[in-house]
């Protein structure tokens, strides 16, 4: 479905985002090797680059299957991920978790609004591609397929289509206002049939967020909607602002709560991990205010943390990111 080596017409752009990728993981001895190779492909010192990465290939979106055609039409991306080899002590047990992820560290360099997507249609009985469409953009949202024959599939950039589910042929375009990355719901009622589809956006794919929902029969006449600006992640116009910003936090606290929270993407000791860049190395880190704000209100791929940790949390979180991991008090890995 989506090409599982990192082809020689993507290499340069390919050894950019890898380069940066890795570069994140051993920030003290400059990257000058990357290999370009094959997912399970064991790596060591030398970073490699992989393609699809952990966000795909297919994520999270369903595929659909039409037992007219006997073809599976799946939604992916080639984002491109950097892995190296680590040598890293377990961090402490939490309660019941122990986030670590043994012996490596792997940055996405992509991610799920990366620059390659691909809508397939795959014969299922023999597991070849019969149709392909290559955007420039990921593809980030199920597809249905009807009876008819069609089958809709909503892009990035807030279109939902409609393509003849035998050869590929686009049949139908509608900008749905915002970024499309859902799948669409399709019944019949009194002999009718819709189509319903919530447009909304979605913060990881960095697409522009909205809340429109669309009920589409043959005899609409609702046009339209005007093409979104450009895409953000978590961030919204106007973001609230927390109460007591300027309250001290205290780092001891923050630290079981980046372990639950950041470490995911951050890594274990802020410098990077699974998507979240390298704390050590961005500047704007070390200013408190900035961490708030982030932590607050998300932005740039990171989800808001309102709401979900409490405003003591996000305090005493930005207090250890400051205190200790940017200003160099947590040890390297
Ligand atoms: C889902 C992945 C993810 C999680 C979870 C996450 N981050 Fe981030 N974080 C990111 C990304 C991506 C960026 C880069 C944002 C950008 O480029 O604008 C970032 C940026 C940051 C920055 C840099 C802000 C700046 O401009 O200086 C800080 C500080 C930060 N994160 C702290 C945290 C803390 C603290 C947590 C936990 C409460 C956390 N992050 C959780 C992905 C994540």
């Amino acid at each position: 479905m989506v090409p599982h080596t990192v082809s020689e017409a993507q290499h340069s752009e390919i050894a950019k985002l890898a380069q940066a990728a890795a570069g994140q993981q051993v920030a003290a001895r400059p990257v000058k090797v990357i290999r370009a190779t094959q997912i399970f492909t064991p790596y060591w010192k030398t970073p490699v680059a992989i393609t699809p990465g952990p966000q795909g290939g297919t994520n999270w979106q369903p595929s659909s299957y039409n037992p007219e055609t006997h073809m599976f039409y799946v939604c992916a991306q080639s984002g491109v991920s950097g892995y190296t080899a680590h040598t890293q002590a377990p961090p402490a047990r939490q309660g019941n978790v122990m986030p670590y992820t043994v012996g490596s560290a792997l940055t996405i360099g992509g991610g799920f609004g990366s620059n390659a997507g691909t809508f397939t249609a795959v014969a299922a009985t023999t597991g070849r591609i019969v149709w392909q469409k290559r955007w420039p953009e990921a593809c980030y949202a199920g597809s249905t397929t009807t009876a008819g024959n069609l089958v809709f599939i909503g892009r990035n950039a807030g279109e939902l289509q409609a393509y003849d589910a035998r050869n590929g042929k686009l049949l139908w375009s509608f900008q749905t206002g915002a970024g499309a990355n859902n799948a669409p719901t399709i019944f019949r009622r009194n002999g009718k049939e819709y189509v319903v589809f919530y447009a909304g956006g979605n913060s990881l794919a960095a697409t522009p967020h909205g809340d429109n929902v669309w009920l589409f029969s043959l005899d609409g006449k609702l046009g339209p909607a005007p093409a979104p600006g450009p895409g953000e992640g978590t961030a919204h116009a106007g973001a609230a602002k927390m109460k007591n910003p300027n309250a001290p936090g205290a780092a001891a606290a923050g630290k079981p709560i980046f372990a639950q929270n950041c470490s995911t993407c951050h890594g274990a000791t802020g410098q990077g991990g699974n998507g979240g860049p390298d704390l050590t190395s961005i500047p704007s880190a070390k200013n408190f205010q900035t961490v708030i704000d982030q932590v607050f209100n998300g932005g740039g791929g990171m989800p808001a943390f309102k709401g979900t940790l409490s405003e003591k949390e996000i305090r005493d979180v930005s207090t250890y990111v400051v205190q200790d991991i940017t200003h160099g008090r947590v040890p390297k890995k």
